[in-house]
């Protein structure tokens, strides 16, 4: 298990409850676990504005696989970054729609790069990147 340490924090007289309020609504059992997730949550952020830094990522496309060059087009994109790319679920959604879910693993800027461009590409009706660490 985590070592932990124990620190105070000074909330204001209007936070704490608001706050309170705000991590039971969330399911939190104590103020310790929602604290430290923020705290986390904000780290695993900072980590995504250094483009040199190692993360992995999830990238959700959306496209009509009716339109064969988009999905031609997205195979050999994934194709020729073997090395940021882990794995790829395809989902097929409803008759004409499919979904995939991309995993990859490298430095922020290769990722977000990578990311972009499939999202951009032609064809491609809906994508999100969500960069994640530890
Ligand atoms: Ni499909």
């Amino acid at each position: 298990m985590e070592k932990i340490t124990r620190k105070s924090i000074a909330f204001g007289k209007k936070e704490l409850p608001q706050f309170d309020r705000m991590i039971a609504k969330r399911g939190y059992k104590n103020r310790s676990e929602a604290v430290r997730d923020l705290v986390r949550d904000s780290l695993v952020k900072e980590k995504t504005e250094d483009p040199k830094s190692k993360m992995m990522a999830t990238l959700t496309i959306v496209y009509n696989h009716h339109d064969h060059d988009v999905q031609h087009n997205l195979t050999h994109i994934q194709h020729h970054h073997p090395g940021l790319i882990i794995s790829a679920m395809h989902t097929h959604m409803n008759k004409d729609d499919c979904m995939e879910v991309i995993v990859l693993r490298g430095k922020v800027r290769d990722i977000k790069s990578l990311g972009e461009m499939m999202i951009a590409a032609k064809g491609v009706r809906h994508g999100k990147l969500v960069l994640t660490g530890n």
